[in-house]
């Protein structure tokens, strides 16, 4: 278990600036999740990380040590790729045992390092097999436990579960937190899933075109996020972004949305917005902070709309409107609508939006205590 420290690293391929000053520390034994849209530069990253890419510029240390030019394999790391291969004509005891028996491990030590780590892993019953003869879930599975049977100093996994069906990922996604939590290892974990991303980590990296675009706790980036980036990116259906204008009246701030569309904020949260009285600002709300007219609760603003799109999921309904000329999604009750064109009375919980600069597209109240 170590920690990992990174400075303003650079990586290029060519004249392709990939990874564009990454500063980062993790703290040993925490499980990072690092999270971007595809080619963001995840994988160098993390592949600069192991050794297998060198770093253009900057430093990479591991339990204070600088590894820039230590071999991989002198790093003591193990790693699960993007496209993990195993040994198709070894068992799947011999693959797994393949990185301690390279690593010259006493014999006597490698069978029961082998059978722990299956056990672990709901596989003890295959070893005997080959990898020809394994679901694509067990495939996976066997190359994780590859990895974790390895006492490494640090643990890193590309998109380990990006060949699973829904479901598979949904229980693997399971077994690999418990497994954190049994081993108590630092993790770095790499997905463009930002479900996977929220169920999965101590502490979110997201990253945008190379660079750290924010970090920190799950809940801290979905409920305080610094750009509009970060609130569009995390959650599903994505948080709705409305142009407004900021006015004041005899009760207070508020925002026009559209003619005779006036959303009234909340002073206690929004009072520092005062400076910013007749300018533009982006709204954004989240689906789910939007529902039903009736209840009675303090802040709800109240809007009338037209229902274009009503799309059921079981437990909730996502509707579709327009407020104002933006399309906005709703997270409903199940039977709150019924079908489209009904005119309905929502309200939104105006305590959870959060307001945008859109010149520069940062986030300028957040919903926190003004
Ligand atoms: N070996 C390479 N040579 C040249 N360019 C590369 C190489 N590997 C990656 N790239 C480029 O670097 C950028 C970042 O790639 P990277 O694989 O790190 O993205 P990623 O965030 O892991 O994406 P994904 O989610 O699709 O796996 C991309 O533009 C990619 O085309
Ligand atoms: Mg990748």
């Amino acid at each position: 278990m170590a920690d990992l420290h990174i400075e303003t690293l650079h990586k290029y391929y060519g004249d392709n600036h990939v990874v564009k000053g990454i500063d980062l520390s993790i703290p040993a034994g925490e499980f990072t999740v690092l999270v971007g849209q595809s080619g963001c530069g995840k994988s160098t990253l993390l592949r600069t990380i192991a050794g297998l890419e060198y770093a253009d510029s900057g430093s990479i240390s591991i339990a204070g040590q600088r590894v820039n030019d230590i071999a991989p394999k002198d790093r003591d790391i193990a790693m699960v790729f993007q496209n993990y291969a195993l040994y198709p004509y070894m068992t799947v005891f011999e693959n797994i045992a393949f990185g301690l028996r390279a690593r010259k491990t006493p014999a006597q030590e490698i069978t029961p390092k082998v059978q722990a780590a299956a056990k672990m892993l709901a596989i003890n019953h295959l070893l005997d097999r080959y990898p020809r003869q394994l679901s694509g879930g067990q495939l996976q599975r066997v190359a994780i436990g590859r990895a974790v049977v390895r006492n490494a100093r640090l643990y890193l996994f590309d998109e380990p579960l990006s060949n699973l069906d829904a479901q598979l990922r949904d229980e693997m996604r399971g077994e690999i937190k418990r497994l954190h939590q049994e081993l108590g290892k630092t993790m770095i974990y790499v997905t463009h899933d930002q479900i996977e991303a929220m169920t999965l980590a101590d502490r979110i990296v997201l990253m945008r075109e190379g660079r750290i675009e924010q970090q920190g706790a799950p809940l801290e980036l979905f409920e305080h996020p610094a750009t509009k980036y970060v609130a569009g990116f995390l959650g599903s259906p994505s948080m709705n972004f409305i142009p407004a204008q900021l006015h004041s009246d005899a009760s207070g701030l508020c925002l026009n949305v559209a003619p005779g569309i006036s959303l009234a904020l909340p002073a206690a949260r929004f009072g520092h917005m005062q400076d910013r009285v007749g300018s533009q600002v982006m709204l954004g709300v989240r689906p789910e902070h939007i529902q039903r007219q009736g209840s009675e609760r303090p802040a709800m603003a109240p809007v009338h709309v037209d229902i274009e799109l009503v799309q059921p999921t079981g437990s909730r309904t996502f509707v579709e409107f327009k407020l104002g000329d933006s399309t906005t999604v709703a997270e409903l009750q199940a039977h709150d609508v019924q079908r489209s064109g009904e005119r309905i009375a929502l309200a939104i919980d105006m305590n959870r939006v959060i307001l945008i600069d859109p010149s520069n597209e940062r986030v300028i109240a957040n919903g926190r205590q003004a």
